[in-house]
């Protein structure tokens, strides 16, 4: 693995504990919720995004720290609600009980509301120009929203158990938002942070959407092919659940030919790049190749 991606986790976990220990005086409930569903592990592929696409456009990482921490909150946020029993329903997630499960329903909530919140006040704190701090806000809050990882949500919840019916073309739709618009907006956080050229942008976009359909098909591919010790989540509740995803929709053959058709599209955005996209690369391929 490129030796920045470690570096650049480990500065995520330390962004974030310092965000969460700045809530001290919270109702201590609340409070233990919000850093279970955030410090107990996780892989932190979109915070890496984020400083290497700052990396990529020259920026110290130091750019990069609030949007890479604002993104990893919302993602948080999105996990606790996605495995509320009004939504999954899961009991495990990063090898742990889930937040509703080690707390209660209406904990889980306001966690999850909370860090959405943290993670926009994060954001705004950033030292950069005010001009690119409100480009990330909007980024951000595009990304997350109807538009967004929220609208995705409403889309997996509608078309669960009625995969058989549903489209390739809207399955594609479905994962672009659920999953692929913040991975997307960990890069354009980045990119801004980065103070990136319009070339340059358009670049790491095409590179970004190959690389969030390209981590969904995969999470699908994991559900049925993985175990639950080593993806620290329930393996095999999508096909239980009915829920619409590529291998119930393609079959597990023609889901794994997208991968390799999405790692060339990766590679090919990024080749148009001029800044170092090492680092880039590395996490295309972790997207394509994780087992967790
Ligand atoms: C899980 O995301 C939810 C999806 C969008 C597929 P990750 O696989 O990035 O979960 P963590 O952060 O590593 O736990
Ligand atoms: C979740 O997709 C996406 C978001 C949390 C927005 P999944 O429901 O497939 O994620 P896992 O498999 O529970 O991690
Ligand atoms: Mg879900
Ligand atoms: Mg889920
Ligand atoms: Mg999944």
């Amino acid at each position: 693995m490129d030796t920045r991606l470690g570096v650049w986790r480990t500065r995520t976990d330390r962004v974030l504990v310092q965000a969460l220990d700045a809530l001290h005086g919270t109702e201590p409930r609340l409070l233990a919720a919000m850093r279970h569903a955030v410090l107990l592990g996780g892989k932190r592929m979109r915070p890496m995004l984020a400083y290497a696409a700052a990396h990529a456009c020259g920026a110290d990482a130091g750019a990069a720290d609030a949007p890479a921490a604002a993104v990893e909150l919302v993602h948080a946020y999105s996990l606790v609600h996605d495995d509320l029993p009004a939504m999954d329903d899961d009991a495990l997630r990063r090898g742990q009980p889930t937040v509703h499960v080690a707390y209660d329903e209406a904990t889980a909530i306001l966690a999850g509301d909370a860090l959405q919140t943290l993670a926009f006040s994060t954001l705004a704190a950033s030292p950069l120009p005010s001009q690119r701090v409100v480009a990330m806000l909007a980024e951000l809050a595009h990304a997350s929203g109807a538009a967004g990882m929220c609208g995705g949500q409403a889309f997996d919840l509608a078309a669960t158990g009625q995969a058989t019916t549903t489209t390739l073309s809207a399955l594609e739709h479905l994962h672009a938002l659920k999953t692929g618009a913040l991975l997307r907006a960990a890069v354009r956080l980045g990119a801004i942070a980065g103070d990136a050229d319009e070339g340059t942008r358009a670049r790491l976009d095409d590179f970004a959407n190959a690389l969030g359909l390209a981590f969904q098909i995969r999470d699908d591919l994991l559900d049925i092919e993985g175990d639950s010790a080593t993806l620290g989540k329930t393996a095999g509740k999508d096909a239980l659940q009915d829920k619409a995803t590529f291998p119930a929709i393609i079959g597990a053959e023609a889901s794994r030919a997208r991968l390799e058709a999405l790692a060339g599209q990766m590679r090919a955005a990024l080749e148009g790049c001029s800044g170092d996209t090492a680092p880039l690369s590395a996490l295309g391929r972790m997207a394509i190749e994780r087992d967790a």
